[in-house]
């Protein structure tokens, strides 16, 4: 079978490639009428009508509703199962069709490589069901992106599911930054957006994954763009203070423990000239969310390997970049069910020069 997506390169792959990751799209797919069976069981329950005050709580509540649903069990089931079986089927498809895909999956231009030691050890759990992490294959980054999202994710269920992020680079409070460094850049779906939003800003693109990061630079290069690719922890990036005038970052922050988000902050405002902002995109809190959203939120992630979203959702952002030193700080949903989520602050043109 030949993809033809704008951008995207012609990927051919063997026929049992092709069905096995068919039947997981088909499945992924299918869930859809199970989870508005659930949706209308809790809504008939009573289990949504009054606010909650924290997560656990209503959890409490929707569990009670929920405890003899064989829908939840078989969505529960079929989740967790195609999502262990996606990453090493494509793995598999990747290295019996290894001569025609490897030179598509080659990265584009040599990684600064900062990373001092291991990667941090909250950074290796296996995010999304991925098998092995994110550097599980030396070519996960092109095997992640456009095996299990393209022929997968994207395939069950239609439409762009990247374009959002264009709508999140846009909405940076100024059009002029010159240099701008995008955190956890993965394979450079958030990039791409910055790129076509800031055309005449020097980018770099900063990863611990070093497949991730190879595939970023192959895809930028492709569509006529030069990033710059770091390897180094967001935390703690290497770079010199004062020298970029934007940070970002799409949907990094909840794959790591609190205690780096706050050293992640703590490092933006380090890096960042006088003057200039964060903009990052995440999980929106539950607070901000329906009743309805919030348990879905939760549930989803307890069963899709995301060990640190509830924790992301329910703790107050703007609290720890005022902590960091931020001022002008805003929160706020940029679409329906406050969806994309963002917040910005900037750095102060005048601060002492010890916490510069
Ligand atoms: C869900 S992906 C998001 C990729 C991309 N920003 C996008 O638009 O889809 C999260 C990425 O963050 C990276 N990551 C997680 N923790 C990190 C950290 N502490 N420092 C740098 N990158 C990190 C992962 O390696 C992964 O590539």
């Amino acid at each position: 079978m030949t993809i033809d997506a704008p951008a995207a390169p012609a990927i051919t792959l063997d026929q049992r490639g092709r069905a096995e990751l068919q039947f997981l799209s088909g499945l992924r797919a299918s869930l859809a009428p199970l989870r508005s069976a659930i949706r209308t069981r809790l809504e008939q329950s009573g289990a949504l009508d009054d606010p909650f005050d924290d997560i656990e709580s209503l959890r409490e509540r929707t569990d009670a509703a929920l405890s003899d649903s064989a829908d939840l069990r078989l969505l529960g089931a079929t989740l967790r199962w195609s999502r262990d079986r996606a990453t090493p089927r494509a793995v598999a498809a990747f290295e019996r069709s290894r001569d025609s895909l490897e030179p598509l999956a080659l990265a584009g231009a040599e990684i600064d490589d900062i990373v001092a030691g291991d990667a941090p050890r909250y950074w290796s759990y296996e995010f999304h069901g991925t098998a092995g992490g994110w550097d599980g294959h030396e070519h996960m980054g092109f095997i992640h992106h456009e095996l299990v999202y393209r022929h997968i994710i994207m395939a069950a269920y239609g439409g762009d599911i990247y374009a959002v992020r264009g709508k999140v680079a846009a909405a940076a409070p100024r059009e002029t930054y010159r240099r701008i460094l995008d955190l956890g850049a993965g394979t450079g779906q958030y990039t791409m957006k910055l790129a076509e939003t800031y055309p005449d800003a020097e980018i770099i693109a900063l990863d611990i994954s070093r497949s991730a990061l190879g595939y970023a630079l192959r895809r930028g290069l492709d569509a006529g763009h030069t990033w710059r690719g770091v390897r180094a922890p967001a935390e703690a990036t290497g770079l010199p203070a004062a020298s970029v005038d934007l940070v970002t970052s799409f949907i990094m922050l909840h794959e790591v423990p609190p205690h780096v988000t706050r050293g992640v902050l703590d490092e933006a405002f380090r890096v960042l000239a006088p003057g200039g902002d964060i903009h990052f995109s995440d999980v929106t809190p539950y607070r901000e969310r329906s009743t309805y959203q919030a348990w879905a939120d939760d549930w989803d992630a307890e069963n899709g390997s995301e060990p640190w979203w509830r924790t992301a959702a329910s703790m107050n952002l703007s609290d720890l970049a005022r902590a960091a030193g931020f001022t002008d700080i805003v929160e706020r949903g940029l679409g329906d069910g406050n969806y994309p989520w963002v917040l910005t602050a900037r750095k102060p043109e005048d601060i002492p020069e010890a916490s510069s």
